[in-house]
């Protein structure tokens, strides 16, 4: 089968398209053949090998994992003796590693479910590791609760497209900020207000928000503090990528600890892949509440551009790889 592989960390140029063997299921596991699947900056950051921090997990010179991918949508191809769940024929997608490849082996416990069957693979490819981050960042860390004030910084990118669309399926009043090119694209999945940042600095308004989710990751507690109602809650989902050595680590750490004597709260997180929250994704997209917004779609050969192009981090909604049509 086709898979990207790579052998060293670095820029895009470090991907190769190469011929290796097709991998062999376990008994409690589904052959997954991948129809699309999407880029995240997960996959960026396990490319460049940055922050370097992260080079103690993952190989401190060459990375160990030689394969990239995380988000996948596709066909069961054949599925172990010990699986109820699947069979050979079901359109399905989820999380898993090594996803930039024309298979996949996924555990049918693992994030798998079916997909919706008004999506399309790539719809379906874009939702994981995004819509998770969003839903457990609302919902986990955020505390949602129906009519809350709740501001997304950075709606109007992988994450922050299901961020809103999310939030107002928790019956939140959800403002989105976002550069100019994307006030349209933010209103038209539902954001009750629209902050263009180059025109406004929402953390000068008199506006108050109970929630506030941070993907851009580019404001200090001292600035975020003053648009905060007392009680709120302030999700940092993304940082800048200008420090090599801890990434986003610094500012992550830095707004906890400038804001541990607020009334308001601080959360960090990780995103946890699982299947309990794929099943409440796929509920909210056959509902017709979530509804994946694409940018554009690379081929297999080009995930180096996808992913040259999502560094820039100005996605508008999620990067899709058709893999197989
Ligand atoms: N905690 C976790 O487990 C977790 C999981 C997933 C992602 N993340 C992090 O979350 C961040 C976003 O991920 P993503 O997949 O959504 O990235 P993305 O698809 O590249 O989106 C980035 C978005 O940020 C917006 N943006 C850039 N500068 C901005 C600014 N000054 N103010 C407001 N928005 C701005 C861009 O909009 P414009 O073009 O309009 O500027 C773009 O739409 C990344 O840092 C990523 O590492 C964390």
């Amino acid at each position: 089968m086709k898979a990207i592989v790579r052998h060293r960390y670095g820029p895009p140029e470090v991907l190769e398209l190469q011929e290796i063997d097709k991998p062999s299921f376990k008994d409690d596991e589904v052959l997954v053949r991948i129809r699309a699947t999407s880029v995240n900056p997960a996959d960026w950051h396990s490319m460049t090998g940055t922050p370097y921090i992260a080079r103690l997990a993952f190989g401190l010179t060459k990375p160990k994992p030689r394969r990239l991918g995380i988000d996948f949508a596709g066909t069961v191809e054949a599925a172990g003796r010990n699986v109820k769940q699947f069979q050979p024929g079901d359109d399905v997608f989820g999380a898993t590693s090594e996803a930039f490849a024309e298979y996949v082996c996924v555990a049918e416990d693992g994030p798998v479910v079916r997909k919706p069957v008004s999506l399309t693979f790539e719809q379906a490819a874009s939702v994981p590791v995004a819509a998770l981050t969003a839903l457990q960042g609302l919902r986990d860390h955020g505390h949602i609760q129906h009519g809350q004030k709740v501001l997304i910084n950075g709606a109007s990118g992988g994450v922050g497209t299901f961020a809103v669309q999310i939030a107002k399926s928790f019956g939140a009043e959800v403002t989105g900020v976002c550069s100019t090119r994307n006030v349209d694209i933010v209103r038209s999945i539902g954001a009750d207000h629209v902050i263009d940042y180059t025109h406004e600095d929402f953390t000068r308004s008199d506006h108050r928000y109970d929630l506030m989710i941070d993907i851009a990751g580019n404001r200090s507690w001292s600035e975020c503090k003053p648009v905060l109602n007392p009680q709120a809650i302030l999700v940092v989902v993304g940082g800048p990528k200008t420090n090599r050595l801890i990434g986003p680590l610094g500012h992550l750490a830095g707004v906890r600890l400038a804001a541990s004597r607020s009334s308001q709260k601080v959360a960090l997180f990780v995103t946890k892949v699982n299947k309990p929250d794929m099943v409440v994704l796929q509920k909210l997209l056959e509902a017709g509440r979530v509804r994946p917004v694409i940018d554009r779609c690379h081929e297999l050969s080009d995930v180096a551009d996808a992913l040259r192009y999502l560094g820039e981090g100005h996605a508008q909604g999620k990067i899709v790889i058709t893999v197989q049509s």
